[in-house]
């Protein structure tokens, strides 16, 4: 996700992981580049390999900046994303979830304005389940199970729908999707993409 409208940039703050690996900064997809639209495969093993990627992702989406970054968006169709929603003024706190799965939404719903790294620049709001509770393998490979609500709760449906295709977008009317597609392709065959 992009940060919210309105949110500052917490691009200053030290890096909170300890390791000694040189990250790379990745490019981020942005739509219509068909890799956004597939759906991820399941992570089998959490080795150095998802480790690395799961490190350059929290690079990259940092850099953004954004608040999370699925693999699906760096061209990585693995079932992995990474977020941060912590607040400007609190240290980072970077979250990797490695095949995630959604096993519980409430009945109540919320309201945020969502944006998109893949789709930068623009922003709608979109109604989700308030609280979810979601099972996942952290950077360690160790099974998780979270209790989410609030915009934690929203970036994780946000970036967990990247791992299956779908787009915030895909929410809004049939009028605003194809008035925001026709923009950014129009964009991507001026700048040569497609
Ligand atoms: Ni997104």
């Amino acid at each position: 996700m992009s940060p919210v409208v309105g949110g500052r940039s917490r691009i200053d703050r030290p890096f909170a992981i300890a390791y000694v690996r040189r990250m790379t900064k990745r490019t981020i997809l942005t739509i219509p580049d068909s890799q956004l639209r597939e759906v991820c495969a399941p992570v089998q093993t959490v080795d150095d390999g998802i480790r690395a990627l799961a490190d350059d992702m929290l690079e990259t989406m940092y850099d953004a900046p954004g608040i999370g970054l699925a693999a699906s968006q760096v061209g990585e169709l693995k079932r992995l994303f990474v977020l941060d929603v912590a607040p400007e003024d609190a240290p980072r706190n970077p979250l990797v979830f490695i095949n995630p799965k959604i096993v519980w939404s409430s009945e109540e719903t919320s309201v945020y304005q969502e944006g998109c790294l893949s789709i930068p620049e623009y922003y709608e709001d979109v109604e989700r389940p308030a609280v979810v509770k979601v099972q996942f393998q952290n950077r360690d490979g160790e099974d998780q199970e979270l209790e989410a609500n609030g915009l934690l709760a929203t970036c994780i449906q946000h970036e967990l729908d990247h791992l299956n295709g779908t787009l915030f977008i895909d929410y809004l009317s049939k009028l605003k999707r194809d008035r925001v597609l026709k923009k950014f392709t129009k964009q991507a065959k001026l700048a040569g993409k497609i």
